[in-house]
């Protein structure tokens, strides 16, 4: 651990973020793979739950689905049925190797990707939930470029309670910008991500000061 301390350079995000689930760093709930609290306590899932499902079945037909950094899949399992196909990308080879063998549906699919570096799918939308909120500025921007070639955005940020200033710099790692009073708000500098609408679909306030998870869907063409 000193070692990694001294090192300023930042690990490479796969590494960073396979040690996240070999230490348990975002805690544990006893099974191999934890993707945190935010895919697991109620008070943050079930208004998510509930908005996302409304709003893809709302729809005139399933759409296929990417979910850019899927994690344990506690939430995707959820919503896969509401999907044409539901393709579920992590970057931790190791994670998506246990979600194959434990979650087997016909329109599900998982691929191991760097979602910043990599290629991404075809689909109408993506999810991505609670990820971007652990990367640095100059991923999310590679990360940006390719939201384009979706129709739907749904978009889940951890970013703190009130005002904050938008998208101050971090280390891709287990931690995020709450603690210089920063979130990521991606239609702000330096991302200015183009829009046709959004709608807000979930906020979940966190005790104590905590921040808030906020879930917006954005409509891009
Ligand atoms: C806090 S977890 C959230 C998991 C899931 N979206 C949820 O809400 O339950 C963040 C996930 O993003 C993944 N991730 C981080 N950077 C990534 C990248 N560049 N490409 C793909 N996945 C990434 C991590 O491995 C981790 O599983």
């Amino acid at each position: 651990m000193t070692e990694i301390k001294k090192n300023k350079k930042p690990w490479p995000t796969r590494q960073a973020m396979q040690q996240i689930y070999e230490l348990n760093l975002w805690g544990d709930n006893g099974g191999s793979f934890y993707s945190g609290a935010g895919s697991h306590s109620l008070h943050i899932v079930k208004p998510y739950m509930n908005s996302v499902s409304s709003f893809l079945k709302s729809l005139d037909k399933p759409i296929d689905i990417c979910d850019l950094g899927c994690g344990d899949f506690n939430i995707g399992k959820e919503l896969s049925h509401l999907c044409k196909s539901y393709t579920a990308i992590d970057i931790v080879p190791e994670l998506i190797e246990h979600n194959k063998k434990q979650f087997k549906a016909s329109n599900v699919s998982f691929q191991c990707l760097d979602i910043a570096k990599d290629q991404l799918p075809h689909a109408d939308g993506v999810i991505l939930r609670q990820v971007l909120q652990h990367l640095s500025n100059h991923e999310i921007a590679q990360i940006v470029k390719k939201l384009y070639a979706y129709n739907y955005i749904i978009l889940t940020e951890h970013v703190p309670s009130g005002d904050f200033v938008p998208n101050l710099d971090i280390i891709s790692g287990q931690g995020i910008r709450i603690k210089k009073n920063s979130g990521v708000n991606l239609l702000a500098a330096p991302f200015h991500l183009k829009i046709k609408s959004h709608t807000l679909l979930a906020q979940t306030q966190l005790q104590n000061n905590k921040g808030v998870i906020t879930t917006v869907l954005y409509e891009m063409n």
